[in-house]
C-alpha cells in the first residue's frame, strides 16, 4: 500500500492567516500539521509516500522533508495546480501508485487514540486482502460541516453525503481512506459538485452502489480533528500540548517513528536531534538517544 497526503488547497477557513503561508505549515503546538497525518502513515508502516501540493508551496515542502531518505522512507511530490477537489488528489497520483492500493490522507487532519493504529491497520490488511474501500466515521456535534455516513446496526453503510443540509446521522467522515486501486478510475469519472470540486464523497458513493464500502466508527476513546478552521486550529494544538505534557510523550514525532520502525539507527537519529537541540523536541529526540545508547552498554 502507498500513501497519497493532500496538502493543496486554498486554506480560506483560516484567512488571514493562511493568505500567505500554506497551512500544512502551521504549528500544532510543537510542530507543523503536516507532521500528524505523515507521522500516521509512517505507524502504518508506510514508507512511499506522496504529498500533493501547490506549485509555489512545493520547495518549502522539499526543504521540510527532501526525499524522506534521512526518515528511511520515500517521499514524493505531485502538483495541485488549482484546488480542484480531494478526489483530483487520486488521479495525480495515479504514476506514483501503479497498480498499488492507497492510504489516502488529508493534511489537515490529526488522530489520536488507543489503538488507533490497530483499528486502521485491520482496515488497511482487509483491502489488500479483499479490495474495496473503508471510510472511518466519527460522531460530531455539526455534521453538516463534514461528509457524513449512515449505517445500520450491523455496521454495514446505508448512505454518504457531502454537507447534507439534513444529515442522517452524526458521524462524519474522518480525512482518512483506504482503497484498492480502482478508486483512481473511479475519481476520474467523478463530476464537479455544485461548489465545483471533484468530491472524495462521490469516488466512496460509486464504492457504496458497488457494494464495497466499508466503514469502521472511531468511538469515544478518540481525538479527531480537522484543523482547517481557527478554533479546531487553537483545539488541536491545546490537545496535543495536554496529552504531551501529561505523557511525557510526544504525539506525531516522525524521528522518533522512523527509529522505532527500525528505519534509522540510533546514529542517524542523533544526527536528525543535533540541530534541534534548543527545543525540547530535540532535548525529547536526545533522550531517546542517550536510552537507547544505554541499553546497547
Ligand atoms: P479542505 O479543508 O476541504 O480545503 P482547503 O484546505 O482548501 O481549506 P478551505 O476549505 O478553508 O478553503 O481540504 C482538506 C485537505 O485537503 C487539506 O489538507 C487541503 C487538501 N486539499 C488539497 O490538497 N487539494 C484540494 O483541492 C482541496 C480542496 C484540499
Amino acid at each position: 500500500m502507498k500513501g497519497v497526503i493532500l496538502a493543496g488547497g486554498s486554506g480560506t477557513r483560516l484567512y488571514p492567516v493562511t493568505k500567505a503561508i500554506n497551512k500544512h505549515f502551521l504549528p500544532i503546538y510543537n510542530k507543523p500539521m503536516i507532521y500528524y497525518p505523515l507521522s500516521l502513515a509512517m505507524l502504518l508502516g508506510l514508507k512511499d509516500i506522496l504529498f500533493v501540493v501547490n506549485r509555489y508551496d512545493l520547495h518549502h515542502f522539499q526543504d521540510l522533508f527532501g526525499d524522506g531518505s534521512h526518515l528511511g522512507i520515500n517521499i514524493q511530490y505531485t502538483i495541485q495546480e488549482e484546488p480542484r477537489g480531494l478526489a483530483e488528489g487520486l488521479i495525480l497520483a495515479e504514476d506514483f501508485v501503479g497498480d498499488d492500493n492507497i492510504c489516502f490522507m488529508l493534511g489537515d487532519n490529526i488522530f489520536f487514540g488507543h489503538d488507533l493504529v490497530k483499528i486502521l491497520q485491520e482496515a488497511k490488511e482487509d483491502i489488500e486482502k479483499n479490495g474495496g474501500a473503508y471510510v472511518f466515521g466519527y460522531s460530531v456535534k455539526d455534521p453538516e460541516r463534514f461528509g457524513v455516513v449512515e449505517f445500520d446496526e450491523f455496521g454495514n453503510v446505508l448512505s454518504i453525503e457531502e454537507k447534507p443540509k439534513k444529515p442522517k446521522s452524526n458521524y462524519a467522515v474522518v480525512g482518512m481512506y483506504f482503497y484498492d486501486n480502482k478508486a483512481i478510475e473511479i475519481a476520474k469519472k467523478v463530476q464537479p459538485s455544485e461548489r465545483g470540486e471533484l468530491e472524495i464523497t462521490s469516488v466512496n458513493e460509486e464504492y457504496l452502489k458497488q457494494g464495497k464500502l466499508k466503514v469502521k466508527l472511531l468511538g469515544r476513546g478518540f481525538a479527531w480533528f480537522d484543523a482547517g478552521t481557527h478554533d479546531s486550529f487553537l483545539e488541536a494544538g491545546e490537545f496535543v500540548a495536554t496529552i504531551e505534557k501529561r505523557t511525557g510523550l510526544m504525539i506525531g514525532c516522525i524521528e522518533e517513528i522512523a527509529f522505532n520502525n527500525g528505519w534509522i539507527t540510533v546514529e542517524e537519529l542523533e544526527e536528525l536531534a543535533k540541530p534541534l537541540r534548543k527545543t525540547e523536541y530535540g532535548q525529547y529526540l536526545m533522550e531517546i538517544v542517550q536510552n537507547n545508547k544505554l541499553q546497547g552498554v
